[in-house]
Order: structure tokens, then sequence, then C-alpha cells
């Protein structure tokens, strides 16, 4: 049986994956590592604990030793590494962390799986994000554009994706990375944006909006990012990485007026929402614009299949009926 390595399991996109790969994979081991920070949830792989194929361990993946001995006691073909400090907002309060997890944590996992003495027909699937490609006014992100990270988060996700590449280039470690927009879906930590418009909502209070909400965002729901890393998974080239996006850009401040819309409506609100948005100074370093070109990932045969509006519909239903998962 071929075993496989999720990190991260317990976060948004971590979880999400695991729910609908673990049981499409019963002929494979999955082994998911999470430290357990704030951000993590051990509901949301509720649905496949009792997989036999299954496998939890808590472990933070800054601590070499431990992610030594793990890599010891099992021969990982493929590693699907999500774990990360995700939140741009903390990671400027507290970039420490965000280097320790998002750089050293990759570092060891890469150094750990390097060890392997056959690294043929293996894989490190390095998950990252567009923002390491910093704010584009007029173009969009492809894997040609220039790394320029803004936020100490983007900055560590930066850094750990050189590191992919530099083993690759300096020890042939198998390795493939991605780099997608924003995600939406179930399961999201309430920090994120759509979550934190969602739950201010149903709870009548100030929803908060950064500068004039005018930054734009490259919408992605959940399922289709998980679906382009399974098509990467069987058919990226080693060595090389893909944008991943879904043609879905919007301002933050229309998003939230369709969030208010939908929202209003399933809770049969009386007056709009949108009432509730609240100005709030911005953040620091703020980018303006995300924009993904997908053109490469597209001409190997992946295309997004899931419509915008109602992924956004079907997302805050989920919010709304698991309210106190919010909490
Ligand atoms: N959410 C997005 O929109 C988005 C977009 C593009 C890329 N990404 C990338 O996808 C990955 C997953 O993002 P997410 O939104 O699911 O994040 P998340 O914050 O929801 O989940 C991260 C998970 O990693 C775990 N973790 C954190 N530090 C750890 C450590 N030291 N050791 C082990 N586990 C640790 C947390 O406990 C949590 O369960 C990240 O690498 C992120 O950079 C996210």
């Amino acid at each position: 049986m071929s075993c496989i390595l999720v990190t991260g399991g317990l976060g948004f996109i971590g979880s999400n994956f695991l729910n609908q790969f673990v049981p499409k994979n019963k002929d494979a081991i999955i082994v998911n590592i999470d430290s357990e920070t704030y951000a993590s949830s051990k509901l949301s792989t509720s649905n496949v604990i009792n997989y036999s194929n299954y496998k939890y361990y808590k472990i933070d993946i800054s601590n070499y030793s431990d992610v030594k001995n793990l890599f010891n006691s099992y021969e990982f073909k493929n590693i699907l590494h999500f774990a990360a400090e995700s939140h741009v907002d903390n990671s400027i309060e507290d970039p420490l962390v965000f280097a320790k997890t998002n750089v050293l944590g990759t570092l060891n996992l890469l150094e750990s799986f390097n060890s392997y003495k056959n690294l043929k027909n293996k894989l490190f699937y390095h998950i990252s994000t567009d923002e390491v490609y910093g704010s584009t006014l007029n173009d969009s992100f492809s894997e040609n554009s220039k790394y320029e990270p803004s936020s100490p988060y983007s900055a560590s996700k930066a850094s750990s994706d050189h590191f992919a590449y530099a083993y690759h280039k300096t020890y042939g470690t198998p390795i493939i990375i991605s780099n997608c927009s924003n995600n939406f879906g179930p399961w999201q930590y309430k920090e994120k944006l759509i979550p934190v418009v969602i739950k201010s909502i149903i709870e009548n209070k100030p929803i908060p909006v950064y500068g004039s909400g005018s930054n734009v965002r490259d919408w992605i729901y959940i399922d289709d990012h998980i679906s382009a890393i399974t098509f990467l998974m069987k058919n990226g080239k080693i060595g090389e990485s893909y944008c991943i996006g879904s043609n879905n850009e919007l301002s933050n401040i229309d998003i939230i007026k369709k969030i208010c819309l939908v929202s209003d409506k399933i809770l049969n609100k009386k007056s709009s929402s949108f009432n509730l948005v609240k100005y709030v100074k911005d953040r620091p370093g703020h980018d303006l614009r995300y924009s993904i070109n997908s053109k490469k990932i597209n001409s190997l045969g992946w295309n997004p299949s899931c419509n915008f509006d109602e992924s956004l519909e079907k997302t805050i239903q989920w919010y709304i009926f698991n309210s106190n998962w919010l909490k």
C-alpha cells in the first residue's frame, strides 16, 4: 500500500482535500499531520476519521526530529504540503511564527523527504499562493511573474517556494508547486473575509471593510482548487509551478454586497445587511489586486467547473446552518 502525507489537514483547504481524497483512495494509507493551531478544527475531518486508511498525528512541522521520525516510520510516495500560518493580519503582528512554520517547517519536510534513498515516482507537492507575486494593476499573474511579496505571510510563502525549487535544482527533489488565488468554501476559519462577513450578518454586528473596499481578489471555490491539485498530482511536470484560478475577480465591497443579498434572503432579513458595513483603517502593505492567468494548467486539460454565484450561495448556506462553528 502506498503512503501519502498531508500536512495541515485540520485546516480549511487540507480538511476539504482529505474529505474528498480519503474515500476515493482506499488503496493508500493517508497520513495527516497538524500541530492543531487556533486555525485547525478536528470537526472538519470527522467524515474521514473512521476510514481504516486514514491516520492522524499531532506534529509540528517546525520540529525537525518529530518530522524525521515520521519519515522514518513511513515511506511516503506523495507529500501534499498544506500546513502553514495563513492569515496576513497575524503575519504583520508576529512575523517570526510565519518564518518558523512556513519556511523552517517546509524545509524540514523537504530535508526529510530528500533523505529517502529512492525518490523515483515520488512527489513533494507544495501548496502555495498567488500572493507571492505581490499586487498587479493591469496584468494577471502567471508562472513567469516576478516574486514581489508584500506581507510577511507572502514573503514566508515565497521563501518556501524558493526552497522547494532549490531542492529540485540542487538535489533533483521531485517537487511541484501551485500558486492559487483566494479560496472560499466550508470550514474556513472565521478570521477570513467571507466567514467574517457572514458572521457579522448573523450577529447583526458591523462588517469591517479595510480602506475603501476596492481591493480586488480573484476567487476560487474550494472544490475547484482540490480538483486542480489532484489533476496536477497526475499531470503536472516535476520541477514546475502552476497558477490556479477560476476568473472570478471581485472587489471586496462587491463580494460583500453579494454575501449580504444572499444572506438576507436566507435569513429573511427585513433591512439590508449592507447597512452594517463599517470602513476601517486599511491594512499596511495591502495588495490592491490579485489576478490569475491559469493558461498553463488549462492547456494540460484542467478547467474550473464550479459556478461562482452558486458556490457562494452554497458556502453562505453552509455557514448559516453551521453558525455554531463560526462562534
Ligand atoms: N486559503 C486560501 O485562500 C489560500 C490560497 C492559496 C494558497 N493557500 C495555501 O494553502 C495552504 C492551506 O491554507 P488554509 O487556508 O487551509 O490555511 P488554514 O490556516 O486554514 O490551515 C492551516 C493548517 O495548518 C496547520 N499548521 C499551522 N502551523 C503548523 C505547524 N507548524 N505544523 C503543523 N501544522 C501546522 C494549522 O493547524 C491548520 O490546521 C497554505 O499553505 C496556504 O498558504 C491558501
